[in-house]
């Protein structure tokens, strides 16, 4: 776990030019961001990397990117309407508000995720919990709406009122039967999407990890409702080991277990492959780029926490300062969402199933459902390194994620033209910075703080031989190059894995 606090990530994050609050000149308002330049660049390459892993490098998952505001019947077919609600405490006297299972968390330190109205109020009367702004009395419970409502149109009335997305899903499920037939998808598939949700929570709070406007990369994977137990993709993930914790293990108060999925599998602690292979998936692609596989496991939901349209759920959870808390979240809807549009529209939602000459309702195996803003922390906290020797912060984010790829310096003022004209060809290619002021040992810091995995110096043979010095940022080890390779070089360190001591000749550095 890193030992950074959200609070000194976020303030790191604001010096460096990575995330603002919004309208801060005018105080902001709690739980909504902007993406500074350097924010919106990793930000833009999470995504992407996210995209390339789960859309354009596979066969069976394709993309939509659908509307933020919906017809308001979809809230009332998905259940949103009548059950997306959290439970809230209102003080008698000063009408402060809070989310009352994250109160009784804090207070209790118990977990009250799902709990009823009615365990909340005798726990808050045996418990004597009063109002943290004036230590009066709280009114009873009361059950709050998150999703944000607006009006279409010119005239405001509940006939134009409808709702901000809560959750990019729902444009998934309406849009089913087009995107099945033009591009021809024959099950099992997905279909991915990654777009704005909003939710107006009670009690916004750590940063990114619980705003009121955030970003959701989400996948329906869609399966034959009788061929749960067949997925072709599983051998690829049966050795991959994570730590585990079941509701079973959870109930019995045991601790978690680091596990294979096959073992997973075996002890029936998963209950379907496609749920055991999504869950390495989604663990393998954040180590893939660069996350500590250590600070993850996987937790079971239990019975009194699921979502209204969940059969069994399984949460990706990261080891955050202020601890374990979901990542991302795996729910199998089973064909939940299908049958409720199909009974809301008088649709027809249905498959041919050719071999069984019937029509059939696919399953929602396996929805992975991951905010942007939960990632990027995870990203930057495992990046965030103190280096006491170097006396400055180095952010050592994985290549394909740096927002900026290479800084070029010249050694001297003197030398700028020349540098200049190297960073000038360079950027056609990738984006880079050009540094001239201060000393090589402070524009080196510069680089390391904003995660620049390479420093390009120009120094006073590279006139003569026409080769310049490229510095790694997590080793401090250096390469020279010749300047007419320096775009293949780069390429090669970027995206192909290539180890720094093979890119050049190596440089021997004091
Ligand atoms: N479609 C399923 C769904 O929306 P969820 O568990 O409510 O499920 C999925 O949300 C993911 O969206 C979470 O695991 C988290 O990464 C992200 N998320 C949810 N609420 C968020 C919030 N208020 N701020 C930032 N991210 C959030």
């Amino acid at each position: 776990m890193s030992n950074l606090s959200i609070e000194s990530l976020a303030t790191f994050c604001k010096k460096k030019g990575f995330v603002y609050q919004n309208s801060e000149i005018y105080n902001s308002i709690a739980g909504f961001f902007d993406y500074g330049p350097y924010g919106v660049d990793l930000k833009n390459n999470i995504k992407q990397e996210w995209w390339k892993y789960h859309v354009t490098s596979r066969p069976d998952i394709v993309g939509i990117d659908g509307s933020i505001i919906t017809h308001p019947k979809v809230w009332e077919a998905s259940g949103h309407a009548a059950n997306f609600a959290d439970i809230m405490l209102t003080c008698k006297k000063c009408k402060t508000k809070i989310r009352a299972d994250h109160f009784i968390e804090d207070k209790l330190k118990i977990p009250a995720d799902g709990m009823s109205p009615e365990e909340i109020n005798t726990l808050i009367n045996k418990n004597n919990l009063k109002c943290p702004s004036c230590k009066d009395d709280f009114e009873k419970v009361s059950h709050f709406n998150l999703m944000f409502s607006t009006n279409v149109g010119p005239v405001a009335s509940k006939d134009s009122q409808t709702f901000l997305r809560p959750e990019t899903a729902q444009v998934i499920f309406t849009n089913f039967k087009l995107v099945t037939e033009n591009a021809r998808l024959k099950l099992p598939f997905g279909i991915a999407q990654i777009g704005k949700a909003f939710r107006n929570e009670i009690s916004p709070r750590d940063f990114l990890f619980r705003a009121r406007e955030f970003e959701q990369m989400e996948i329906e994977y869609f399966i034959h409702p009788e061929k749960s137990d067949e997925c072709p993709f599983l051998s690829t993930m049966l050795k991959h080991k994570v730590l585990v914790y079941s509701e079973e293990m959870q109930k019995k108060k045991q601790k978690p277990a680091q596990l294979s999925m096959k073992e997973c599998l075996d002890k029936k602690i998963i209950k379907t492959p496609w749920h055991a292979y999504f869950l390495a998936l989604e663990h393998q692609w954040f180590i893939s780029l660069g996350a500590n596989k250590d600070n993850f496991r996987i937790r079971q939901h239990v019975q009194t926490e699921k979502s209204h349209y969940a059969l069994d759920t399984w949460d990706l959870e990261y080891q955050f300062p202020f601890g374990w808390k979901e990542l991302q979240g795996l729910a199998n809807r089973t064909d939940f969402d299908l049958q409720q549009h199909m009974k809301h529209s008088k649709q027809d939602l249905t498959l041919f199933d050719e071999e069984q000459k019937k029509k059939i309702v696919p399953n929602v195996v396996c929805e992975p459902s991951l905010g942007v803003g939960r990632a990027f922390l995870v990203f930057m906290f495992d990046a965030y390194t103190d280096d006491k020797k170097r006396g400055n912060i180095v952010l050592k984010l994985h290549p394909k994620l740096a927002p900026v790829k290479a800084a070029v310096l010249p050694l001297v003022n003197k030398l700028d033209k020349d540098a200049r004209k190297v960073f000038d060809d360079l950027i056609k290619s990738f984006p880079c910075t050009y540094d001239k002021p201060g000393s090589v040992g402070r524009r080196y810091a510069r680089a390391d703080e904003l995660g620049i995995p390479y420093c390009i110096t120009f120094d006073f043979d590279s006139k003569t031989d026409k080769a310049v010095t490229i510095r790694d940022r997590d080793s401090t080890k250096q390469v020279r190059v010749k300047i007419i390779d320096l775009p293949d070089t780069l390429f090669s360190l970027l995206y192909n894995d290539i180890k720094f001591e093979k890119a050049g000749k190596p440089v021997k550095t004091s």
